[in-house]
This record gives C-alpha cells, structure tokens and sequence, in this order.
C-alpha cells in the first residue's frame, strides 16, 4: 500500500524541521518551496519548487499527488500562499493545518512601537534618524518616501535592482548573536530598528541588542491569522498528523498508522 503523503508548504526554519520529523514515520513527505532563495539548505524527502498557480492550481497539485495532509508551514508573512493554501485544502476536500511560530513578545525594557504595515513603519521614522532597516529586498521601496533619513540595510542576498534609497549602506551580512548585534548597531550609529514581528530565535538577536542599547524598535506587526487550525510548533503537527492517520476516514489514502508504528 502506497504511504500517506503530507505536504509541506515550506521556507522556513520549521518546515524544514518537520520534513526532518516526518521521515521517521512510515509517510512520504512532499515540502513545496516558492523557489525564490538562490541556494536553499537541503531538506529531508522530496521537495518540489515553484508556485501552483493560485488556490485552484494548488488544488490541483493537492489531487495529483493524492495529498493526504497539507501543513501550511510557510511564513507568518508569506500573506498569499497561506489563504491559498486554505482554499485549495477546501476544494480538494482534504485536511490542512497551519504551522506558525509564535510571535516576538515585548519584554521589561523594550522599547517597541507597533505599527500594521511598511507604509506606517516609514512614517514613523523621525527625521534625520540613522535605521537598521532588517528587511527583505522587495520590502524597501517604500522607505524611499523618507529622503531625509539614512538607512543601513542588511541582507543576506545582493539586490538584483539598486534599493532607490537616497542615503544607505547595504551590508551582506546574516543576523549575529546579540553582542555582535549591539557591536553592529553601535558601529553605525543606528538610532532606530525596523523590522517585522518575524518571531522565531533566528534574528532575535537584535532585538535583545536594540534592548541592551535603548534603542527604539518600528516592529510591523504580523497580518492576521486566516487559518482556524493553527499550531505554534511542530510537535503539535506531528500529534495532528498522527491523530489523523489513524482515523478511519473516507479519503482512501489514508492508510491507519497504528500506534506502535508512529513511536519511532
Ligand atoms: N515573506 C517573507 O518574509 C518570507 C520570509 C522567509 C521565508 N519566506 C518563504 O518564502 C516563500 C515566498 O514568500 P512570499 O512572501 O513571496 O509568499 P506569498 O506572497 O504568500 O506567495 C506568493 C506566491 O508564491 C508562491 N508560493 C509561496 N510560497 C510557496 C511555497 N511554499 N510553495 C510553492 N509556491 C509558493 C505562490 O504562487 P502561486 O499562487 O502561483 O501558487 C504564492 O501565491 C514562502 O514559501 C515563505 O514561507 C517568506
């Protein structure tokens, strides 16, 4: 009998991790990525590349491939593919749950103003700041808006297209630890951080610096939740992804793991 198979919508650190879980279990495991990163890390099983063609091309695919379980593991602020992913699930009638790390709490010493968008982080820069803009390519347009203003932006990747920044340094660079963070943000002079509620340990380190430093955070808060079974980590997909396989449910290819074979 043909294993179930999960798919994960990935691109992030978790999606990975639960590629790397899942391989114990008797499933075969599809993680889809959008195919943007030049040289993305390799992932357990197989691993697809590309878009589907929006909710009903990803539908499609879901049927083709005889999907049994999709995980939505993309990131909290990947805003197309999530209420895609929702849709396509409905339409090819099979379950979906969604995969989002917990978002970034303040804490005693934070100095942090919230805003809903990119629109509103770049007016909330005071005039003449110097901003750790902690954001990706196609992100940085808007901050062109603020002439006055002189940018230092990180990225790992060199832009394809100049930033259209009037005053800025770009630094490839990946996020450090906190101390190389403060010793980063006091070389430069950085008055001000912007970036997004992102969550996760991965570029946290700023944060903690920005705290150590008593520098003001523009944190873009993330865009709402569209999906009603969501989980924060991947233990409780694995639990998900269990629990329904040993369902006795109609799709067929369901095959009923049993206990004893999902402890490995
Ligand atoms: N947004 C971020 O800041 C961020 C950060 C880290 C990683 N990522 C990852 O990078 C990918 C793209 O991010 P985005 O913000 O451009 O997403 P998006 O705006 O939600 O997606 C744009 C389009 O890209 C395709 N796509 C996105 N994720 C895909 C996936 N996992 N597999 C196949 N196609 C996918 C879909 O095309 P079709 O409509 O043609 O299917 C989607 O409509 C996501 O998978 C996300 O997890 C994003």
């Amino acid at each position: 009998m043909n294993h179930p198979t999960i798919l994960i919508l990935g691109g992030t650190t978790e999606a990975a991790e639960l590629a790397r879980r899942l391989a114990s279990l008797p499933v075969r495991v599809i993680t889809s990525l959008a195919g943007r990163t030049r040289d993305p890390a390799k992932l357990a099983g197989e691993v697809r590349s590309g878009g589907f063609g929006g909710a009903e091309g990803l539908a499609g695919y879901i049927q083709a491939e005889d999907v049994t379980i999709v995980v939505d593991a993309t990131h909290p602020f990947a805003t197309r593919i999530s209420p895609n992913a929702a849709k396509a699930a409905k339409l090819a009638g099979r379950p979906l749950i969604r995969l989002e790390r917990p978002a970034w709490q303040k804490t005693e010493g934070d100095d942090w103003h919230e805003v809903a968008s990119l629109e509103e982080a770049a007016s909330a820069i005071p005039p003449s700041a110097r901003v750790l803009l902690a954001l990706g390519r196609q992100h940085i347009a808007v901050f062109s808006s603020r002439p006055g203003v002189h940018f230092v932006v990180r990225m790992i990747d060199p832009p394809e297209t100049p930033l259209g920044l009037a005053s800025h340094q770009l630094v490839l660079a990946r996020p450090g630890k906190a101390e190389d963070e403060e010793a980063f943000l006091q070389d430069r002079r950085i008055t001000h951080i912007v970036c997004r509620n992102s969550g996760g340990t991965a570029s946290y380190a700023k944060l903690e610096a920005a705290r150590n430093l008593k520098i003001p955070v523009i944190l873009i808060a993330r865009p709402p939740q569209v999906h009603t079974n969501a989980v924060g980590d991947v233990d409780a997909v694995l639990e998900f992804v269990r629990t329904s396989l040993e369902q006795p449910l109609s799709n067929p290819s369901f095959s009923g793991l049993s206990r004893e074979s999902t402890n490995g």
